[in-house]
C-alpha cells in the first residue's frame, strides 16, 4: 500500500484572521526573533523599541555593557515607556515619573516613600531573553526557551568560517520590502526551490547550479547548499584565495522569521519577515559591510538582487495568496522527491512539521 502524498496547508492557515492571533500567542511568542543590530546599542543607555508578538519591547545596553531587552510597560499602572530610539540614563515613564535603572529596577517615583510597605527592591521591569549572535540580537519571549545554539545547531559555527569579518560588520541598508500575503507563504517560497529555474533566471543562472542546490534541516534551521557557477562571470571581483569560503553560496534560515544568506566572496545578507496579519507581511532585506563603510560591489549586489530575485517573488507570493482565497482552490500534494534536491518541496513538509511542535495550539 502507498501512502498518500502530504499535502500544502489548508487555505484557512494563510487567510483566517484568528489563525493569525493564534501565532501571535503561541508560535511569535515562543521562538526565538530578530530584533535589531546591536551596533544600534554601542554606548550604556542607547536603545530602541520594536514590536513583536502583539507586544511592544525595547532592547538597550545597561550600565555594565550587556544588551538587556524588556517588555516596554510600567509596573505601575502600564503606562508605555519608550518610544522609537534613542540615549537614556533612566528609564522614565511619562505617566507619572516613574522611573527605572538601566538594570530594569525601580529607582525613585514621586510620593512613593508615603506608601507604607512599598518595597521599592520589589519592582522591576519584566525582561526578555536575549541573545547576541554575531551582532544580530535575537529575543524569545519563552523565558523557558532553550538558547539559540539549541535550535540552530552550529550555525554560528558556519557563519564565522563563511563570514570571517562578521563581528566588524555593521548594516549598510536595510530596504523594506512588504508583500501582500502571509508570512507562512512568503516563507514557504524562500524555503523550496523548486521555482527558481522557471522564476528566478538571474539566480539560476548566474550564481548557483540548481542540479546542486538543495536544502536539508539542521536543528530547526533549513540549510541551503549549493555549488556556484561562472564565478569569473559574476558582475563583482571575488578573490577565490581570501579564505575557504570565499566562493561559497549558502543561506541558513532560522525558523520562522529569519534567514542569513551569504554571496560568494563572503558577502552577507539577512531576510527578516515581519508578520503584520493574515494577508500582509514585510520582507527587510539588510545588507552589511564593515563597519558599515560604503561599498560599491554590496550596494550593485543589493540592488541587483532586488530587481531580480525580490521582485520576482512578489508577483509569486502575491498570487498565490489571492489563489488561497479563491473557492476553487483545494491544497495539492507536495512534490517530495525522497532524494532531496532542487526540484523538491521536502521543506516545505519540515516546515509543516515545525509548526506543529513549535505552536501546541495551531493545529485543531
Ligand atoms: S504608569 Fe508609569 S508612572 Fe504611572
Ligand atoms: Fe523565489
Amino acid at each position: 500500500m502507498t501512502n498518500s502524498p502530504l499535502l500544502s496547508l489548508d487555505a484557512r492557515y494563510y487567510t483566517d484572521a484568528s489563525i493569525f492571533e493564534a501565532e501571535q500567542r503561541g508560535l511569535l511568542a515562543r521562538t526565538w526573533q530578530f530584533a535589531g543590530h546591536a551596533s544600534e546599542l554601542q554606548n550604556p543607555g542607547d536603545y530602541f523599541t520594536f514590536d513583536l508578538a502583539g507586544e511592544s519591547l525595547f532592547c538597550i545596553r545597561d550600565d555594565k555593557e550587556d544588551l538587556k531587552c524588556f517588555y516596554n510597560v510600567c509596573q505601575h499602572r502600564a503606562h508605555r515607556l519608550l518610544t522609537g530610539s534613542g540615549n537614556t540614563r533612566l528609564i522614565t515613564c511619562p505617566y507619572h515619573a516613574w522611573n527605572y535603572h538601566l538594570s530594569g529596577k525601580l529607582r525613585a517615583g514621586p510620593n512613593i516613600k508615603a506608601v507604607s510597605g512599598f518595597n521599592i527592591d520589589n519592582i522591576c521591569l519584566t525582561e526578555v531573553r536575549v541573545e547576541n549572535f554575531h551582532g544580530f540580537i535575537f529575543v524569545n519571549l519563552d523565558t523557558n526557551a532553550l538558547p539559540m545554539d539549541h535550535w540552530f545547531p552550529n550555525v554560528r559555527d558556519q557563519l564565522a568560517d563563511y563570514v570571517p569579518d562578521i563581528n566588524q560588520l555593521k548594516p549598510l541598508q536595510w530596504v523594506e520590502v512588504p508583500e501582500q500575503c502571509n508570512w507562512k507563504v512568503s516563507v514557504e517560497n524562500y524555503s523550496e526551490c523548486y521555482h527558481c529555474k522557471l522564476n528566478h533566471r538571474t539566480f539560476a543562472t548566474g550564481v548557483v547550479k540548481p542540479e546542486t542546490y538543495d536544502i536539508q534541516p539542521q536543528g530547526y534551521c533549513l540549510r541551503h547548499t549549493t555549488e556556484c557557477q561562472n564565478l569569473d562571470k559574476m558582475t563583482y571581483p571575488i578573490n577565490l584565495d581570501a579564505n575557504a569560503h570565499a566562493g561559497d553560496y549558502s543561506s541558513w534560515f532560522l525558523w520562522p522569521l529569519f534567514s542569513f544568506q551569504v554571496y560568494p566572496g563572503n558577502i552577507l545578507n539577512t531576510y527578516h519577515w515581519r508578520a503584520i496579519d493574515a494577508d500582509h507581511v514585510v520582507l527587510w532585506r539588510g545588507w552589511y559591510s564593515v563597519e558599515g563603510k560604503a561599498d560599491r560591489t554590496i550596494e550593485s549586489l543589493a540592488q541587483q538582487d532586488r530587481d531580480t530575485t525580490v521582485a520576482e517573488d512578489i508577483g509569486l507570493v502575491e498570487s498565490v495568496q489571492q489563489g488561497l482565497k479563491s473557492r476553487g482552490y483545494k491544497p495539492g500534494p507536495l512534490v517530495i522527491d525522497p532524494a532531496g534536491g532542487v526540484d523538491s518541496e521536502h521543506s516545505i513538509a519540515t516546515l509543516q512539521q515545525w509548526m506543529r511542535n513549535t505552536d501546541g495550539h495551531y493545529f485543531d
